[in-house]
């Protein structure tokens, strides 16, 4: 299993609708749904067998570590992100919380999760 952030954007389901249609291997997102996700587009995939969704915010270290945990995924693809230019100017706040925080405690419930992987797990993450 893969693990994809960021999955109602526009990179992350295009990700998602690709990963799905060349791959067998299931794919675990997670996205916070702002204002930029849009779950319709993620609407063709929903009941695939291999696609599991869940709505987070990768500032919750805490909950991102127990999804990691329940799902063990090989890989992680890191696509959430406050992306709008012209937003950043009127609200720079909303973008150093989740692209500056939450990419940290993003990195630093993945990097706690794959320190306690076992060797192999470990070198192939
Ligand atoms: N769109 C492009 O052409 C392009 C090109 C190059 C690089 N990128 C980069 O790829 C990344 C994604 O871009 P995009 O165009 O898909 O952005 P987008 O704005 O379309 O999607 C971002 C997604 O992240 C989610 N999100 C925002 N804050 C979150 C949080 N705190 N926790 C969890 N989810 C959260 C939103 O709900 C949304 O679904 C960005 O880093 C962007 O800079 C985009």
């Amino acid at each position: 299993m893969i693990f994809l952030t960021g999955a109602a954007g526009f990179i992350g389901a295009n990700f998602v609708h690709q990963w799905l249609g060349q791959m067998d291997e299931p794919v675990l997102v997670l996205d916070a749904l702002t204002y930029a996700g849009n779950l319709e587009s993620l609407a063709p995939v929903a009941s695939d067998p291999r696609y599991h969704f869940a709505q987070l915010d990768i500032c919750d270290r805490p909950a991102v570590a127990a999804l990691l945990a329940q799902h063990r995924p090989r890989a992680l693809l890191h696509f959430a992100a406050e992306s709008h230019v012209d937003r950043s100017i009127h609200g720079p706040g909303d973008f150093i919380r989740t692209n500056v925080q939450g990419t940290f405690e993003l990195l630093e419930a993945t990097r706690a999760y794959w320190a306690a992987l076992p060797a192999p797990e470990k070198a192939a993450f």
